[in-house]
């Protein structure tokens, strides 16, 4: 038995597999804090309640299979920064990955390293973690000089867990400190953020043990005395383990808070230039690319409130019943509630509904806002340009839910969407994977692709529709 623990930004999922089977998962709701304009904070203390309340329902409601657990993995939100001291406390809430104050130590970054894309293959973003540091450095230096570590979220939850800094390389590629070909920490990226090696966490692969967990939590959750922690990876990579995307060319796009195209390879191929991002997997050997843009199921969810709807599903159930000719006419929606990364890299980029008359209802602003999204999804996918090698995508996170959403994802990429059985659990299913490679499984009997429970084919004239329409979105 085998126990994933997905730290994402709206919630901590556990999920306990058995082999191929999910026996059980629980959540816990976690809530962002932005107390100024472009941050996004969360508390890690609210994390560990999170984890704690989650560990104890699964007690309660799964004593034998928690007695059962030989193997833990961790999957979290990638980026964020959580500082701690000599004595481990956390010496202010953590920064998240989809906090855009640090965009002018970008430009300084950028300077002290003309050559920091190559190493780390990817633009210095305002999201990833190096920026972050240099910020508190300038605004917070009495807490910049206290540092002692400086962890990722899931990896700050794997501290508490077991004791042990350790982080993952798919995890680890997402702080600019990486040499992501080589897969070790980048002396020149941490020297150029005041840093060294002596305050990052140890590097292993994600399938590899990384720690125990404490037998003092152990024997409070009703759990063995003897259980591995996996090195796990970031919520992407973690996901792709889930539903088996593991060999080049085999990708996925997740609707999650954020929304992201996913594409394995088994090579380093950095493509900055469009503000791809190119990680290591959470697998030996193995990388991949993706784009990323910041607000996509958290845009539905925030469209759903302004436009009064009671929840998401009633709202993009309304949005997605529209006619074709009130769908012609709708006006476009641009989803950067939060800035966006991939293609723009500018945290501050607006959102807006664009063209609206006394024609226009509720309903076709909603059906707007999805199509915004999807448009931002398409910018991500034409980012990947010659290097996608790939039509077909499996559909992870919340939206992954609503077949209305999947069929205009096929009709608006022009690709086919699969979604697996499992598909909404994320990153826990392969975190939970991870603990199982780790605990000696084998990749081919471990990560293979859920069965399929539907399939999104691209229509011809519903494509023609949207293409017309993306671009205006793009003239704008
Ligand atoms: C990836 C990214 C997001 C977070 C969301 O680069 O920032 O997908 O990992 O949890």
């Amino acid at each position: 038995m085998h126990l994933g623990l997905d730290l994402g930004t709206s919630e901590l999922k556990a999920l306990l597999l058995d082999g191929g089977h999910v026996v059980a998962t629980a959540g816990a709701a976690l809530t962002v804090q932005r107390p100024q304009p472009l941050w996004s904070e969360q508390d890690p203390a609210a994390w560990w309640s999170a984890c704690e309340q989650v560990m104890k329902q699964l007690q309660s409601e799964q004593p034998s299979a928690m007695a059962a657990v030989t193997a833990i993995g961790l999957s979290g939100q990638m980026h964020g920064a959580v500082l701690i001291d000599a004595a481990a406390e956390v010496l202010r809430p953590a920064i998240l990955w989809n906090d855009g104050r640090s965009e002018a130590q970008c430009e300084v970054l950028r300077q002290r390293v003309p050559t920091l894309s190559e190493i780390t293959g990817n633009l210095a973003m305002p999201g990833f973690t190096a920026p972050k540091l240099l910020w508190v450095q300038a605004h917070e230096p009495h807490v910049f000089e206290r540092t002692a570590r400086v962890l990722l979220p899931k990896d700050w939850l794997r501290w508490r867990l077991s004791g042990e800094a350790v982080s993952d390389m798919s995890d680890a590629s997402g702080t600019l400190w990486l040499d992501v070909a080589k897969r070790r920490w980048s002396s020149t990226m941490l020297e150029a953020t005041g840093l060294s090696e002596a305050q990052m966490p140890r590097l292993v692969e994600g399938s590899a043990v990384s720690a125990q967990l404490k037998p003092e939590l152990a024997r409070q959750w009703g759990m063995k005395t003897s259980v591995k922690i996996a090195g796990g990876g970031g919520d992407n990579a973690a996901s792709a383990v889930g539903m088996g995307c593991v060999a080049a060319g085999q990708g996925f796009v997740s609707l999650g808070t954020s929304g992201v195209i996913f594409v394995a390879g088994d090579r380093y191929a950095p493509n900055p230039q469009r503000a791809l991002h190119a990680f290591c997997h959470a697998l030996p050997a193995r990388w991949h690319q993706m784009s990323v843009m910041l607000a996509a199921a958290s845009a539905i969810t925030w469209a759903t409130r302004a436009l009064g709807f009671k929840d998401e599903g009633e709202m993009l159930q309304d949005a997605l019943s529209l006619s074709a000719p009130a769908r012609e006419a709708a006006p476009l929606f641009f989803p950067y509630l939060g800035g966006e990364r991939t293609p723009h890299n500018n945290p501050n980029l607006k959102a807006a509904w664009q063209g609206m008359s006394h024609a226009h209802d509720r309903s076709a602003l909603a059906y707007a806002a999805v199509e915004g999204v999807s448009f931002g999804l398409l910018d991500g996918w034409q980012s990947f340009g010659q290097t996608a090698p790939t039509h077909t995508l499996s559909a992870v996170g919340g939206g992954a839910r609503s077949d209305g959403w999947l069929q205009l994802l096929a009709d608006t990429l022009n690709a086919n969407i699969l979604r697996h059985e499992g598909a909404t659990h994320g990153g826990a299913l392969g975190a939970a994977r991870l603990g199982w490679l780790a605990d000696g499984g084998s990749e081919s009997e471990v990560c293979t692709q859920p069965p399929v429970s539907k399939a999104f084919e691209p229509r011809a004239a519903e494509h023609s529709l949207l293409a017309t329409r993306h671009e205006r979105f793009l003239g704008q």
